[in-house]
């Protein structure tokens, strides 16, 4: 079954977490409630559909935060059961690579995939369509969050990772030199925790010195650190599993030196690259209405118990006995 994409409406919290320099789960859930109905609404008018056309309704119900998510379930679900039609519940990490496949339909695999978002930086090996083997995981911080603490530490904006973007854009990658973590060991998994403890060090001892100090130099030195690790190892991921494509997608992948880097050493070997527009790499609806449309084919409905979970694990299986695995496990 084709997929046509006839509307995609974001609500942005962004103002309402700003002063306090993080999403504030409290606040999210209640803000979802009040805007859901509006935006429902909304998607449904831009579609130039009414409600009972609707044939299914697909939700993301995890991981996330379990207060917003609920929101989304009980909303989806009640839909669903007044309308007489099947909801779908849709794991938010297979949304995001969803994305791939919204961007560029014919995507070949076998394929390897990096999810990078706020909270996960997972690489796929995806042997054929909707089949996804993890190959390598952040054993700590995700990329996102690498981004997001490394600009509050800079005294940036919320939501960080655009602002350490946007500020390194004026700043030289090579003057200030960060540790790249995890580079040559632990196999195709990263670890971004040490990274940010780096930069805490490198800023407090700027202070204690009383140095003057190029903030666009430093962003631009850690943001080309994490793009380093996330380049090199999802180049050796394609290496390793000899496949010619390759897709990244989630919130980081938005990130505008993690997008030139990825091009120019695709362009060096040979490999396609699909990397969705920005508006496709942020958290947005139509990503998981495409995961949507997938179990759909697949027949995958939800029964009416099914809940918002926060820790939701994927559907996506594992390499059986290779040192991947084991390495993505240890
Ligand atoms: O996928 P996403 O919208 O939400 C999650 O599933 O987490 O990703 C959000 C993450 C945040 O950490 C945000 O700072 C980061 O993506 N992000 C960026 C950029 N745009 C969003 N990080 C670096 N550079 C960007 N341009
Ligand atoms: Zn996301």
């Amino acid at each position: 079954m084709d997929g046509v994409l006839c509307s995609n409406v974001v609500a942005s919290q962004h103002e309402v977490h700003r002063r306090f320099g993080g999403v504030v789960p409290e606040l999210a859930s209640r803000k979802h409630t009040e805007q859901i109905e509006d935006i429902v609404q909304e998607a449904i008018s831009l579609a130039g559909v009414s409600l009972t056309q609707l044939k299914a309704i697909a939700v993301t119900r995890g991981p996330g935060l379990a207060g917003a998510l609920l929101v989304g379930v009980s909303f989806g679900k009640a839909l669903a059961y007044a309308l007489d039609i099947p909801w779908i519940t849709v794991n938010h990490l297979e949304g995001h690579i969803a994305s791939a496949w919204l961007a560029q339909p014919d995507l070949k695999t076998p394929c390897v995939v990096l999810v990078v978002s706020g909270g996960h930086t997972h690489l796929y090996f995806a042997p054929r369509f909707q089949e996804y083997q993890l190959i390598g995981r952040s054993l700590d911080d995700a990329a996102g969050e690498a981004f997001d603490k490394g600009a509050k530490m800079l005294g940036l904006d919320f939501p960080g990772g655009p602002a350490l973007d946007r500020l390194a854009q004026a700043g030289n990658p090579q003057s200030v030199r960060f540790p790249r973590p995890y580079l040559n060991r632990g196999g195709l998994n990263f670890s971004f925790s040490g990274l940010k403890t780096s930069l805490l060090y490198y800023l407090k001892g700027l202070k204690k010195d009383g140095q003057e100090f190029s903030p666009a130099d430093v962003a631009a030195g850690y943001q080309e650190a994490i793009v380093d690790v996330l380049v090199e190892k999802t180049f050796r991921a394609v290496r390793r599993h000899h496949v010619s494509t390759l897709a990244v997608v989630g919130g980081v992948s938005a990130n505008s030196r993690l997008r030139s880097s990825l091009q120019k050493r695709a362009n060096d070997s040979d490999v396609q690259l699909i990397v969705p527009s920005i508006d496709l790499c942020t958290d947005n609806a139509a990503m998981i209405a495409t995961a949507g449309l997938w179990a759909f084919t697949r027949g995958e409905f939800a029964s009416w118990d099914v809940d918002a979970k926060a820790n939701l694990q994927t559907r996506l299986s594992l390499l059986p006995s290779s040192t991947d695995a084991q390495l993505v496990h240890q």
